[in-house]
């Protein structure tokens, strides 16, 4: 997924953040392409797990600091994608590495991100 300006919210630690996050979806990305899902795909749902946990958090403290309106809304969501992520990670240890896991990873993370940043995190930056 590749960062695009407009992804912005203004705020640099977590525009840093959110490119980190892109990074590694497009690596995914190029990684399936080239027949290589089978060792990528768990790589990057360990690393989206963990690496969530201080995003969200980050984000969160900033917007408890501020005292943002929307904010046990917005925590929500990222504990929604939280548990995504370890459904995903089920899912996968469950059936195996099929294609429609993997586009389903693909998709499932890619969509949440764009649409997370997009609307949620806009929100904040149209706040601030
Ligand atoms: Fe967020």
């Amino acid at each position: 997924m590749t960062w695009k300006d407009n992804f912005s919210i203004g705020i640099p630690e977590i525009d840093k953040q959110h490119k980190e996050l892109c990074d590694k979806i497009d690596e995914l990305y190029a990684a399936c392409s080239q027949g290589k899902a089978a060792a990528e795909i768990s790589k990057t749902l360990d690393f989206l797990a963990s690496y969530t946990v201080k995003h969200f958090a980050d984000e969160e403290r900033l917007q408890q600091k501020i005292n943002y309106p929307k904010f046990m809304q917005h925590k929500a969501k990222h504990t929604d994608f939280a548990k995504q992520v370890a459904k995903l990670k089920s899912d996968l240890a469950a059936s195996g590495m099929k294609t429609a896991t993997v586009i389903s990873v693909n998709n499932t993370i890619s969509s949440w991100l764009v649409e997370h940043i997009m609307k949620e995190d806009k929100q904040l930056k149209d706040y601030i």
